[in-house]
């Protein structure tokens, strides 16, 4: 299935090539750098145990709040138009408290699904049906119901779930990328992070952005290279719009 939501650094385009290199037989299903989690969805069920992590803390309570109280997160929808003066409303709203889980999370959705590629900060101007969007959340609760959720950095989640049995999907912010994403990701994190690859006992896959930096760092492991349609780039143009990600792993 696919996921709920559209977010920057989406694996959307990238699922096939990463779930064909899930080896069999692993006991837990860790996803590090959740995001919308479109590797998660990808399949029916990864693993007898599963993870979805994330260090945004507005995200992951949007998704504790579809496993836990999806109905009551539809019927706030319900009353939620996609009109610009609401969007700059809740933008407003994030950071304002008194609000319940419910209510931030339904702000939370709506700022994603309305603003300009999921960038939450400028008003997409695009015709949108919420309601079918709202919808699909049953069946999102129905997946996530055996996923465990967690707000953590990724070095403390890992020293807590790594484990011979386990597999462990990475996609951080990419090199270059971190001032996109709300949760802080600095030039040191992308060292920390080595750091915590070369300890991990399980199976790890990482993708990166195709960069000198990444590739020199990750020298020791296994590097594939694979080609991705780029979103934004007119699909009618002449101009190539493919370019290349890297998947790198420990096994
Ligand atoms: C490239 S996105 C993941 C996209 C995801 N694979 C998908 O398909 O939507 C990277 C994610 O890492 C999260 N993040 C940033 N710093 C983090 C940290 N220190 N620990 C855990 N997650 C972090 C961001 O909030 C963001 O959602």
């Amino acid at each position: 299935m696919n996921s709920f939501i559209t977010w920057i650094g989406g694996k959307n385009a990238l699922k096939k090539e990463i779930c064909s290199r899930i080896p069999e037989g692993c006991k837990r299903y860790i996803e590090v750098f959740g995001g919308a989690a479109w590797v998660l969805f990808a399949k029916e069920k990864h693993a007898d145990m599963e993870i979805y992590n994330d260090a945004n803390g507005d995200l992951v309570n949007l998704f504790r709040v579809v496993k836990y109280h999806c109905g009551e997160l539809q019927k706030e929808l319900s009353c939620m138009l996609n009109s610009r003066e609401l969007f700059e409303d809740f933008k407003a709203q994030c950071y304002i408290r008194g609000m319940t889980d419910i209510q931030r999370a339904a702000r939370f959705f709506m700022l994603i699904k309305s603003s300009y590629g999921a960038n939450l900060k400028n008003f997409g101007c695009v015709k949108k049906d919420i309601s079918v969007a709202t919808e699909y959340l049953t069946r999102i609760q129905d997946r996530l119901s055996n996923v465990l959720i967690e707000n953590k950095d990724f070095e403390i989640l890992m020293k807590i779930y790594d484990k011979p049995n386990a597999f462990i999907y990475m996609d951080p912010p990419y090199y270059g990328t971190e001032k996109y994403y709300q949760a802080q990701f600095s030039p040191q994190d992308h060292e920390r992070l080595y750091k915590a690859f070369c300890r991990v006992e399980g199976k790890c896959l990482l993708s990166y952005n195709d960069c000198e930096y990444i590739r020199v760092l990750y020298s020791d492991y296994t590097i594939e290279e694979v080609q991705r349609n780029h979103n934004l780039v007119n699909r009618y143009s002449e101009k190539d719009n493919t370019y290349s990600e890297l998947l790198i792993r420990n096994y």
